[in-house]
């Protein structure tokens, strides 16, 4: 089915999400105030979820992959965590100043990423990321970052380079060009941003080895996280912790996504220790969350002692109590038993829909690690953003849209996750659903 019959069917079915888009246009540009979540022609407007489940403004109930961009671990409602939230707000929102509830996450954080020494707590990952780019640079002196092609890290300025640039645009595979992944950025920025090839470890040391004198920081998201869950190839990670070891430049693992997948994150999954992470998303237990820390040296600038912070960090709602209970009700949840059953999710997904690609014979592929997976529409060795590009763009499109008609909700992109409020019965409907999606043609 092409995006305009699916489109179709959608609007069908969405007719008050479509009368509330009209009168949002109205206050907000094009209606929106979240890039991410918008879509032609227009979002479905949420009223509740619960469970594995959300129900829009039109009563469609669909079951959710997506989990608020992987971030509702515990899928939607969980009691355990409302009940956190409740009693915490009973004896107030927010304060003028620090509350035990920011010592009790910050501790039960540091216990399972015993590289993060120290950590502060934002209010989202971008502000994480923003800030242990500028604590590097501060321990540094170096005014050069590196990050990967196709790799996110939120909307400050020294993110938005090369996030989904067109190939054509981007130079050479072994040493891309960065490509401002956003109007308005000043052209600082594309000079002090140096863009690296995901799991090319040879060509990443080249061009490291080269920049070394400049580079404060590789900014390194492990699981290439909304580039399509591309995991590193076995060695690349240590590769690049030896690289910057010896130039002595900071490596950040921003670990907004990737932390779901161990109980330690990406970083005890995979054996390799950065000098600093960045969280988001589940350590917030739905509310709005990002933290950064790590090496107790470089967090030290931010120590505000004796008037000595080297780096002032500031946020009206950073650390607050809402959202410090939710996020501990939330990793209290998260035992071994539950990664567990959070991996025997993602397998059994990832292994329906590959059984479904073969049979169909469609020019699909799905990647993931523990609970996450992303759906590419290619058939090469996916190893890096270019080789994840679809050669029909239109797919991923076609292929979201027709899953939100057959009740099913997963990311634009194709990225997805697996929650602890879903059962085997759920996985099996996702694959049954995308094979409704797939035989429309
Ligand atoms: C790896 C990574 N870093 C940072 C961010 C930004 O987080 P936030 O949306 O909370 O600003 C995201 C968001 O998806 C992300 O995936």
């Amino acid at each position: 089915m092409s995006v305009e019959r699916e489109q179709g069917e959608y609007i069908g079915k969405t007719g008050r999400s479509r009368a509330l888009h009209e009168e949002a246009t109205a206050v907000m540009p094009g209606g929106n105030s979240r890039t991410t979540t918008f879509f032609d022609p227009y979002p479905f407007y949420i009223e509740r979820g619960q469970g594995a489940h959300v129900w829009d403004a039109d009563g469609n109930d669909r079951l959710d992959f997506n989990g608020n961009y992987t971030s509702l671990i515990l899928g939607h409602a969980p009691p355990e965590v409302i009940k956190a939230v409740q009693q915490t707000a009973e004896r107030g929102l927010s304060f003028p100043g620090p509350t035990e509830s920011e010592i009790a996450l910050a501790a039960e954080l540091t216990r399972r990423i015993p590289s993060m020494q120290t950590l502060r707590f934002t209010n989202s990952g971008t502000e994480a990321t923003m800030n242990a780019v500028r604590v590097a640079r501060a321990f540094t002196g170096r005014a050069k970052i590196a990050k990967f092609e196709g790799a996110y890290h939120g909307t400050h300025d020294w993110a938005l380079v090369s996030v989904s640039p067109p190939v054509k645009a981007s130079g050479s595979r072994t040493s891309p060009k960065p490509i401002p992944s956003s109007a308005g950025l000043p052209p600082a920025v594309m000079k002090h941003v140096v863009v690296l090839p995901w799991n090319d470890p040879d060509a990443c040391e080249k061009i490291l080895e080269k920049e070394a004198a400049n580079l404060a920081a590789v900014l390194v998201d492990p699981l290439l996280g909304i580039g399509g869950i591309l995991p590193p190839q076995p060695g690349f990670l240590e590769r690049l912790r030896e690289v910057t070891a010896r130039h002595n430049i900071v490596l950040i693992f921003d670990e907004v996504i990737s932390f779901r997948v161990a109980r330690g994150g990406a970083q005890e999954k995979f054996g390799v220790t950065p000098d600093l992470t960045t969280l988001g998303k589940i350590i917030g237990g739905g509310l709005p969350v990002g933290a950064f820390g790590g090496r107790a040296d470089i967090m030290g600038a931010y120590d505000p002692r004796k008037g000595g912070a080297r780096i002032g960090h500031g946020g009206t709602f950073n650390a607050n109590p809402p959202t410090m209970a939710a996020g501990l009700a939330t990793l209290q949840a998260l035992t071994p038993e539950a990664y567990e059953r959070l991996d025997a999710l993602g397998e059994r997904l990832r292994g329906g829909v590959t059984r479904l690609l073969e049979a169909t014979r469609k020019k699909g592929q799905v990647t993931g690690v523990g609970s996450l997976f992303c759906l590419h529409w290619v058939t090469g060795a996916l190893t890096d953003y270019r080789s994840s590009r679809p050669k029909d763009p239109d797919a991923p499109m076609r292929v979201f849209l027709g899953l939100l008609n057959e009740g099913i909700i997963l990311s634009q992109r194709g990225l997805g996750a697996c929650s602890l409020a879903m059962v085997d019965e759920d996985i099996d409907r996702f694959v049954n659903a995308l094979a409704r999606v797939l035989a429309r043609g």
